[in-house]
């Protein structure tokens, strides 16, 4: 088990901060009962696991433990509230960029896996991703010029988001705004086939694999069994729509 450390400094968006841990590398940390609440913890946790499942490229994460004494290590004015116990962190990936605003953008051919782009968003379509940003995909570029691609921050995800329960989960939402993250992907996209072999991919993720995921959310982030249920009846239900809600996505943006 890796324990923090040293706090090293907050990152942007001021929930996440970087501490080095003692395996020697940093990592991003959000604590419980930060000022988004400690669902973030519960829905950063959930989907980075279900993203695993699916070989999707979430940064690595731990959950980890830290004391009061950890804790106040942090600056008080994010920690006041921050409670000690169990927290997420992710591995800090050095030298990363976001996706910029406008192009120029790295190309189809400067990617190393660009199909990872078209399961990125399905899956973001599935888990309700309404936070997509292009700060929240890293881009690592390597010496030869070809980027790497991550996934960060899944603590904006389910209907409901930051609060959701088992009543917000029940209403089928569409995204307020279109993800960046999505449009790009679809501008660059070249074979539909591949958007489908991702939805068969979640189709195919079976009931006990989602179940284990919802059972190991930690007992101290306070996930009631009935939210639990509904959860996992969210994720189950939210297949049966998930082709149709895709394609009239890609459909808009095909060239
Ligand atoms: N694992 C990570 N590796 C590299 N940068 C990270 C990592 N986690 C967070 N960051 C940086 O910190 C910023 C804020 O973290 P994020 O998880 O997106 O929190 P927020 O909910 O505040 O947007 C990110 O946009 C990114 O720049
Ligand atoms: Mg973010």
């Amino acid at each position: 088990m890796i324990v923090p450390i040293r706090y090293i400094e907050t990152l942007p968006g001021k929930a996440a901060h970087l501490f080095l841990f003692s395996d020697g590398n940093r990592y991003a940390v959000k604590c419980k009962n930060n000022f988004h609440g400690t669902r973030e913890l519960v829905n950063e946790y959930v989907v980075a696991r279900l993203g695993q499942l699916l070989n999707l490229p979430v940064v690595p994460f731990e959950i980890v433990t830290m004391t009061e004494k950890q804790i106040q290590q942090i600056p008080k004015k994010f920690s006041s509230h921050y409670q000690p116990g169990k927290q997420f962190a992710s591995l800090f990936i050095d030298n990363c960029i976001g996706l910029a605003k406008k192009p120029p953008r790295p190309t189809i051919n400067e990617l190393n896996n660009p199909h990872i782009l078209a399961g990125i968003l399905v899956f973001d379509y599935w888990v309700h991703d309404a936070d997509r940003t292009k700060s929240n995909i890293l881009l690592k570029r390597h010496p030869d010029g070809q980027y790497d691609i991550h996934m960060i921050d899944h603590g904006k995800c389910f209907p409901g988001g930051y609060k959701w329960n088992a009543e917000t989960l029940q209403k089928s939402k569409k995204f307020k705004k279109e993800s960046i993250v999505h449009v790009w992907t679809v501008d660059m996209l070249n074979d539909l086939n591949i958007i489908t072999s991702y939805i068969e991919k979640i189709l195919a993720l079976s009931d006990v694999s989602i179940e284990e995921v919802i059972q190991d959310i930690p007992v101290d982030w306070n996930v009631s069994n009935e939210n639990k249920v509904a959860l996992f009846k969210y994720l189950k239900e939210r297949k049966k729509t998930l082709a149709e809600s895709v394609y009239t996505f890609v459909k808009k943006y095909l060239n």
